[in-house]
């Protein structure tokens, strides 16, 4: 139940004792960062879109612009696979924005770990993703179109796939990481 004043784990659905984190949710939405803040904590931290471009040895907006969409959501389910088969542990997963709308990346982010889902709102995201030139999916149209017709297409996508859900808005990463603290960790 979300409470006045503080940040809401509004949602668990049977958390299961499996010891990696999965961190989802829309571009700008903090999986980076609060993976790197949970990475100073003990566990280690892989960023889906980092080991992809470590691999390649290429950018992220590069493999989008040369070989499109569809090969790079490709390489994201090879990711997951990767993972799965070198069998990590203690760590914390930091996906790509785009990575659970295919249903397979749903299923091997389950096998994977507890899939956690930093929620927030639209506002918040348009105001992180100001001026950011990296990300391809955000480089056409006006920002604040494109965070609004890409969290229509996900935003049910990421709830359904999520154990737990986090409202970030307004909180900082020290007070989400006491939150999963206190339920999971
Ligand atoms: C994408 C999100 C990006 C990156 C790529 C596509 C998306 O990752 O994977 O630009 O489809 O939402 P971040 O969510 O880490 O920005």
């Amino acid at each position: 139940m979300k409470t006045p004043g503080s940040a809401a784990i509004i949602e668990t659905k049977g958390v299961r004792l499996v010891n990696n984190l999965i961190l989802i949710g829309f571009m700008g939405s903090g999986k980076s960062s609060l993976g790197r803040y949970i990475s100073e904590q003990g566990y280690s931290l892989i960023d889906t879109d980092g080991y992809i471009e470590d691999k390649l040895g290429r950018a992220v907006s590069d493999i989008f612009s040369v070989e499109g969409e569809e090969y790079f959501r490709r390489l994201e389910t090879r990711a997951l696979e990767e993972l799965l088969e070198g069998g990590v542990q203690d760590c914390v997963i930091a996906v790509g924005g785009g990575l659970p709308v295919k249903e397979v990346n749903r299923e091997l982010m389950h096998r994977l770990g507890t899939v956690i889902y930093l929620r927030a709102k639209p506002s918040t995201l348009e105001f992180r993703l100001s001026g950011d030139r990296t990300r391809p999916l955000l480089r056409s149209g006006k920002l604040r179109e494109r965070i609004d017709s890409l969290m229509a297409e996900r935003k049910d996508i990421y709830e359904a796939a999520a154990d737990i859900i986090i409202d970030t808005d307004g909180y900082t990463f020290e007070e989400i990481y006491g939150l999963l603290k206190e339920k999971i960790l």
